[in-house]
């Protein structure tokens, strides 16, 4: 703003140029444009932005209009600025402000701008007072350049995020495809030559007398071959699962853990025996095997309950131990960094099928798992 100092020897007159100087000042110091218009909307008033904006000197800037300030040949009829202006000119007319962001093809800049009108307490005893409304224009180009970079980043992040769960969708489901026909092969067809050939060296024990010791050792060989079959078919994809549902499977499996173990395992089943949609039954299962495999392996647990139970839409299976429990965040972190597998994919399984899961471990006292899944009544 110019500034115009007097050097007056009257104290109330240099008092007031004192506050003028200093409120010049603090205005010229500001990064906007501020302008002062007067009602025709020219401008009264600027501070020395429109000088580092690189607009001209403040005087020179008087008695401009802002859209021939700031466009001077700017003959474009669908001009964002001029088009803003004169919406807002309308309504600071009719008393109110107005506000816009608007990308300024000509200069190249994001701009902020402001205008609002001034209310004079004493307009009535200020005669000659022509000021009507201020203006401020803001550059915001950078922050805009960061908002938009930032954006673009998200849409990036969320892109390659869709695009792992997908991944991580297929790859589950074509492992579980795999670990069903390894599963069956394993029992319908080596299962059956075993058994084959059991009955034949059965058959030709009484013939072979010379032979007995080792017709009776491979007998004992084949029979513990199929039982190490057997338990490894139905640890890789228990056919029960696809056949008679979750509840069966679960009572099975935690009944066959629990005397491997030597452990008390409660399985509370609220469910009654519904079916739940594959993948979630699926989903359960392999939760249930991962967290008891983990009781089994780090907890040193006496007794385990696991519940299934249904409210509010939706289905909840929680899993408690009363083992040493562990630090769940320092473990993740130990799994993020490639130590383990267990606790990544149950969380991996929950979410991709519209779950939550959430760990809960007190040193001492043991580790709850309690996983939600989303099930209408109507679902299978
Ligand atoms: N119920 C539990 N009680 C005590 N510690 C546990 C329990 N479950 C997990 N942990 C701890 O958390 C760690 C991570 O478990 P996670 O299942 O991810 O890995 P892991 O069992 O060591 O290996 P894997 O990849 O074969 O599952 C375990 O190494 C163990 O220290
Ligand atoms: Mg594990
Ligand atoms: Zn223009």
């Amino acid at each position: 703003m110019s500034i115009y100092p007097s050097e007056s020897s009257n104290p109330l007159l240099a008092q007031i140029d004192q506050a003028k100087l200093e409120w010049e000042t603090t205005v010229d110091a500001l990064p906007q444009i501020v302008c002062l218009m007067n009602k025709g909307g020219y401008i009264l008033r600027a501070n020395r932005a429109v000088e580092r904006w690189g607009y001209g000197r403040v005087q020179e800037v008087i008695g401009r209009a802002l859209h021939e300030l700031m466009h001077p040949r700017c003959n474009d009829p669908d001009c964002a600025l001029n088009v803003f202006w004169c919406k807002a000119w309308s309504a600071v007319m009719a008393g109110q402000p107005a506000e816009a962001e608007i990308d300024d093809v000509q200069s190249n800049r994001c701009l902020y701008m402001q205008v609002n009108p001034l209310r004079h307490v004493r307009q009535t005893e200020l005669n000659g007072l022509n000021s009507f409304a201020a203006v401020i224009v803001h550059d915001v180009t950078e922050r805009k350049r960061v908002e938009q970079e930032r954006e673009r980043l998200l849409v990036e992040v969320r892109a390659d995020r869709e695009q792992l769960q997908a991944l991580s969708r297929r790859m589950l489901h074509v492992q579980e495809e795999e670990r069903r026909s390894i599963a069956r092969e394993l029992h319908d067809d080596i299962g059956q030559d075993l058994t084959a050939v059991k009955i034949n060296l059965q058959t030709a024990e009484p013939l072979a007398q010379a032979a007995l010791a080792y017709i009776e050792d491979s007998i004992r060989i084949v029979e513990r071959t199929l039982q190490q079959i057997r338990n490894l078919s139905l640890e890789l994809r228990p056919s029960m699962l696809d056949d008679l549902g979750l509840i069966p499977a679960l009572r099975w499996y935690t009944n066959r853990a629990a005397q491997r173990a030597g452990l008390e395992i409660e399985f509370l089943n609220h469910l009654g025996d519904i079916r739940l949609p594959p993948e979630i039954e699926t989903t359960c299962f392999r939760v249930v095997q991962a967290a008891l495999t983990n009781t089994i392996k780090h907890a040193q647990a006496k007794h385990v309950s696991i519940c299934l139970r249904r409210n509010n839409g939706e289905v909840s299976l929680i899993i408690r131990d009363d083992g040493v429990g562990f630090d769940v965040n320092a473990a993740r972190q130990a799994a993020l960094a490639g130590a383990s597998l267990g606790i990544l994919s149950m969380e991996e399984r929950v979410s991709l099928v519209g779950g939550r899961i959430n760990i809960e471990s007190t040193l001492g006292h043991g580790t709850e798992i309690r996983a939600l899944f989303p099930h209408s009544e109507s679902s299978p």
